[in-house]
């Protein structure tokens, strides 16, 4: 079986007002009726004539631990255990404890490493790649999943096949994983059409990932290793020793990890995938009409075009007209409105508020 191990700590805030500190976007309910956090657990939950999941491990921190379970439990899902950070140190060090606790009981297993915050809504087609995975994990390589480029976004990762991907479906070896290149290198990345997005999705044994954390991150063992072995249990949580997990490097999985690892594969991922990474993208995850508009909650759009209007409480009736170009997300107690070209500085808007304090 495959253990999901669901990366549940962040706290986005470009997608202000709705993704705030104390309720970061995997919670919110931003397409549908389930939560970004519902939608993954459920997609990972269960079988299929070739997968089998694994209750998950979800990795979290202590303000999230009760909203994690409570929706966890309301898809039916029982969280085979959940990790607190005691303090947030990205992924990297996140993903080696949860390989850790996984592999005191079986070293072998399978973790499959997936944000809590995508838009991923061809279940049947992600499971045919994860299945393409499992065949290269089994001989010890880490698995990474690629999605076709669409512009130079340097936001992400980018890995570099041999050649420019078929539609097999099957596992590739990877050449090289970069992390977030500039604007230029992303361009080239881009035109070579050899290149990849990386997902932020991974698939590894247990023991492979270990491995590679020892070659290529080992300051990180220590400290991890310390903080999962004396870790605490808390109401059905397991909490990280707080004063080991302090002194461990904060960085992520692709940086400290993937950036250094010779034995990576891709699996070409054709699906449809979003991480929601801005407004701009919520608009197009959300339908939009013949005129470029998606609305949520108690709206009204008259003669807008090229505008994402949400009202987040039922009781507040949000009207735009003649409106293009346009951002408006009203909830109780804060309204952005923002042209729709903006929509990258919206994480900007949040760290001039906070210095505002
Ligand atoms: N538990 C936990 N603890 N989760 C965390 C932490 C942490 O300290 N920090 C981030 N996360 C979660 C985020 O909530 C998100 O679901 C996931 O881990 C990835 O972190 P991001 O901070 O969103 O990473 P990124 O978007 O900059 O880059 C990653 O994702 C891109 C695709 O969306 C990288 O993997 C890129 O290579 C990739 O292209
Ligand atoms: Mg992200």
């Amino acid at each position: 079986s495959i253990t999901p191990v669901i990366l549940c700590g962040g706290s986005g805030t470009r997608l202000w007002p709705l993704s705030r500190k104390g309720y970061p976007k995997q919670f919110a309910r931003i397409t549908g009726p389930d939560s970004l956090l519902q939608s993954c657990a459920k997609r990972l939950s269960g079988s299929t004539e070739t997968l089998q999941f694994a209750p998950p491990v979800v990795l979290t921190n202590t303000d999230f631990r009760f909203m994690v379970t409570e929706q966890l439990l309301q898809v039916g899902i029982d969280p085979g255990a959940v990790l607190i950070e005691p303090e947030a140190r990205n992924t990297a060090p996140a993903v080696l404890a949860a390989a850790l606790h996984v592999a005191a009981t079986d070293p072998n297993a399978l973790l499959l490493v997936a944000p809590s915050d995508h838009v991923i809504p061809d279940t049947p087609a992600f499971h045919a790649a994860i299945q393409a995975g499992v065949a290269a994990v089994e001989s010890g390589r880490l698995v990474t999943f690629g999605i076709a480029p669409t512009h130079p976004e340097t936001g992400y990762g980018y890995l570099e096949l041999e050649s420019a991907p078929d539609t097999s479906g099957m596992a590739k070896p990877l050449l090289r994983f970069v992390e977030k290149p500039d604007g230029k290198t992303a361009k080239g990345m881009v035109e070579a059409g050899n290149f990849l997005w990386n997902a932020g999705i991974f698939l590894f044994s247990a023991q492979a990932i270990i491995d590679a954390y020892a070659d290529h991150a080992p300051n990180l063992m220590p400290p991890v290793k310390r903080a999962v072995d004396d870790a605490k249990s808390d109401l059905g949580f397991l909490r990280l020793d707080p004063a080991a997990w302090a002194t461990a490097d904060s960085i992520s999985i692709d940086f400290a990890v993937m950036e250094k690892a010779g034995n990576l594969s891709v699996v070409p991922f054709t699906g449809h995938w979003s991480d929601l990474g801005s407004w701009a993208a919520v608009q197009q995850e959300s339908g939009v009409d013949s005129d470029g508009v998606a609305t949520s909650g108690p709206v009204t759009a008259i003669e807008c075009e090229n505008a994402l209007l949400r009202s987040e409480s039922d009781g507040l009736e949000v009207v735009g007209l003649g409106l293009k170009d346009t951002l408006v997300v009203a909830m109780p107690d804060a309204v952005l409105v923002a042209d729709m070209s903006r929509t990258q500085d919206v994480g900007q808007v949040v760290k001039t508020l906070r210095a505002k304090g």
